[in-house]
Formats: C-alpha cells, sequence, structure tokens
C-alpha cells in the first residue's frame, strides 16, 4: 500500500511520528510532500499535494496534518474525490474506512499526543471499506 502523507508547520513533529509508526508495516510506503521546517506554510498546499496523489493513484491513502487537522481536511475535502475524514478517536478512524470510505486521514498535531495519534493512524490503514 502507498500513502502520500503531508502537514503544515504546525504539525511537522505529528508527521515524523506518523512516519515511524508506519515503518511497523512492511507492505506500507511512505512519500513525505512536506513541509519539513517550522517556517510558515499554506496547508490547502499541502492538502494539495496529497490529494494529488490520491486521487492519480499514486497513492492509495493520504495522510494530511495541520494544527488542529480542520483547516487541511477542509482544503483535502475540496479535490473531487478525495473523501478526507479528521479524526481524533480510533473508532472515528475505523468508521471513515468501514462506512465512509475515506481515503485521506487528517488529524491535528496541537490537538492529539503521540500515543492516540498513532493508534488513530493503525485503525485507519488497518480497516477497509464494508461497500
Ligand atoms: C497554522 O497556525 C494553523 O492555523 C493551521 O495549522 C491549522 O490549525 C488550521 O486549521
Amino acid at each position: 500500500m502507498n500513502i502520500t502523507i503531508g502537514s503544515d508547520h504546525g504539525a511537522v513533529a505529528l508527521k515524523d511520528e506518523v512516519k515511524m509508526v508506519l515503518k511497523e508495516y512492511e507492505d506500507i510506503k511512505v512519500t513525505d510532500v512536506g513541509t519539513f521546517g517550522t517556517e510558515s506554510v499554506d496547508y490547502p498546499d499541502i492538502a494539495e499535494k496529497v490529494c494529488a496523489d490520491v486521487t492519480s493513484g499514486k497513492a492509495d491513502l493520504g495522510i494530511v496534518l495541520c494544527g488542529t487537522g480542520i483547516g487541511i481536511s477542509i482544503a483535502a475535502n475540496k479535490v473531487k474525490g478525495i473523501r478526507c475524514a479528521l479524526c481524533n478517536d480510533v473508532y472515528s478512524a475505523k468508521k471513515a474506512r468501514e462506512h465512509n470510505n475515506a481515503n485521506v486521514l487528517a488529524m491535528g498535531g496541537r490537538v492529539l499526543g503521540f500515543g492516540p495519534a498513532g493508534e488513530i493512524v493503525r485503525a485507519f490503514v488497518e480497516s477497509s471499506f464494508e461497500g
């Protein structure tokens, strides 16, 4: 499975943590589209890059991160073909895949601790659409 991940400056540390979590999965290849520092960037630009990989088929799933996850999830959901779910808990992440066929997960770097965020990511990538 290919996953493209991106964050604005509000969630760079969480992005690194999510990438560590995804290393647990031998069959997951991660592409990181940035940002890589603390300098301010516009989250819609990051959402656009991640979503382009998903809609083109380069990525099976996307993960978008910003301070709250709100802005970047709104931006992602403006892209045709994207179903982005902002999840702050494991149950929502599982149901976003199973019931909503979400293809992009959003989380907030200033909202979630690394532990809960890791569990949310695991639930998202381990669940699939039930039809
Ligand atoms: C950036 O400071 C912050 O506004 C952004 O990361 C995000 O939280 C917006 O929804």
